[in-house]
């Protein structure tokens, strides 16, 4: 067994020889500043693998962790007859190795810990894009914490970096704030909303596994739920069942900044604000005295530049407060400050609109990363929903057409799990085996694509072992 040859993500760089390292070998380590705080990761991972490991002085260890000027997040994995060497300038670096490290002791020991090997040789790695994502939608199905941190888990193995949080939508606000006291309680399906400390152990959790939390909170659509509640914030005259957030009601947008406010609050870490500006129909505002007013006011042509008018509003407030703005792109011409991020979900050709205003682009086309489209026919599905199988989501690239436009502009790409469809059950079997396709379109070189060989070492770490570790792992 060679024990370079089955990691996924694929690594930049990789060369072995025929030589190996006994297992049985490496009973020391040592770790050097700043990477001290890893020690009981290290004698964790060896004994999961029945293996003792204990420091010891830098001269005698047969494992070292070092730090070596390097690129955040990347790393270095050498492995000589005697020794096994760690290298990296960050703290995701010496975790990431580590993740990688566990790949090569599953398949390493796939047969029996006795008499396992580890191959010579030497991996180096870093990732392609700097922000690789994963979506969860909490709001149209509730997930406990528990799952979420599973997801968390297997994000970190799988080396994405962050986690976009759905946390309101029409059927489900998720969050328990002073602004919106009550709404939590109201829900279309499942019930369940998470409080001030569970969003505290979500984010310190995810943390540990170098994963940043975005929290999204959409307006001014997808808010029926939000109106049926509060309908003081709705179009006057909107139908009996409004889903958009009045426009030209000055309270509306002080609701709105009110939440974000608490929500900034309780994401202190989170440099990127997710503000929405999804799929808002514009019939109550062409209906509203309010809306029409403002609309005259702004001297604008039409709802859309009106609504234009609100999420830039909204984005400055974020801005204002030193987070950066994310909103889902709509390919309708609406433009944005420079700082805003737009999210392209509809239209591989959304970078290349937005490129020109100088906004940075995250890269999630549905009809190849949204992971709530039915792998096979026998899943629940939509009519808006495609097919989309594990080679559809390998074989998706962000640079797909006019590389050289929009590749200064992506800064990486998103899988979205909405959840519809999708109750808590599902959650797991949705996101496996589709993530480990994905994480190699976020993290590897595409050139060196191959869905053969992904498919050669996924079925690899799966005979080893390693999918079950994942699902069932608790730390
Ligand atoms: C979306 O899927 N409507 C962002
Ligand atoms: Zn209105």
């Amino acid at each position: 067994m060679n024990t370079f040859a089955n990691i996924i993500p694929a690594p930049t760089k990789l060369e072995y020889t025929s030589e190996s390292l006994k297992l049985e070998n490496i009973s020391t380590f040592y770790t050097a500043e700043p990477f001290t705080g890893f020690a009981p990761a290290v004698q964790e991972l060896f004994k999961s693998f029945s293996f003792d490991i204990t420091s010891t002085a830098p001269d005698s260890a047969a494992l070292a962790i070092v730090h070596s000027a390097m690129p955040e997040e990347a790393f270095s994995i050498e492995i000589s007859p005697d020794k096994a060497v760690i290298a990296a300038g960050s703290q995701a670096g010496v975790f990431y190795a580590l993740e990688c490290l566990r790949q090569m002791l599953f398949t390493a020991t796939i047969a029996s810990p006795k008499g396992a090997v580890l191959t010579c040789g030497k991996l180096e790695d870093a990732p392609r894009f700097t922000f690789r994502s994963f979506h969860l939608d909490s709001a149209r199905h509730f997930q406990n914490i528990d799952v979420i941190k599973r997801m968390l888990r297997m994000m970190a193995s799988c080396r994405l970096n962050t986690f976009h949080w759905h946390l309101v939508d029409s059927q489900g606000w998720r969050l328990q704030l002073k602004t919106t006291a009550g709404l939590e309680n109201r829900y279309t399906k499942t019930p369940g909303y998470y409080t001030a400390d569970d969003i505290k152990e979500v984010v310190e959790f995810a943390a540990k596994h170098h994963i940043s939390v975005i929290p999204e909170i959409d307006f001014p659509g997808h808010s029926r739920g939000t109106l049926n509640y509060f309908p003081q914030y709705a179009c006057c005259n909107a139908a009996e069942n409004p889903g958009e957030i009045c426009l030209g009601n000055p309270a509306s947008k002080e609701f709105v900044k009110n939440i974000l406010a608490e929500v900034m609050e309780l994401f202190p870490q989170s440099k990127y604000i997710h503000i929405g500006g999804d799929e808002a129909n514009t019939a109550n505002w062409e209906k509203c005295p309010l809306c029409r007013k403002a609309m005259q006011e702004n001297s604008c042509k039409d709802m859309r530049e009106l609504e234009n008018i609100f999420m830039r509003d909204i984005a400055q407030f974020v801005i204002d407060n030193n987070r950066h703005p994310i909103i889902w792109g709509t390919c309708s011409g609406q433009t944005y400050q420079p700082e805003t991020t737009i999210q392209a979900w509809l239209d591989i050709r959304e970078p290349l609109r937005v490129a020109p205003n100088g906004n940075k682009v995250i890269y999630s086309v549905h009809t190849s990363l949204y992971f709530d489209y039915p792998q096979n026919l026998s899943e629940p599905w939509e009519t808006w929903m495609f097919e989309l199988s594990e080679r559809g989501v390998y074989m998706t690239d962000p640079y797909i057409i006019w590389a050289d436009k929009v590749k200064d502009c992506i800064i990486g790409t998103e899988a979205c799990l909405w959840t519809e469809t999708v109750p808590q059950w599902r959650i797991i079997p949705k996101i496996l085996p589709r993530l480990h396709a994905y994480s190699e379109c976020a993290w590897s070189d595409p050139a060196k694509k191959d869905y053969q060989d992904f498919h050669r070492r996924k079925e690899l770490l799966e005979a080893a072992g390693y999918m079950d570790h994942l699902i069932n792992r608790k730390a």
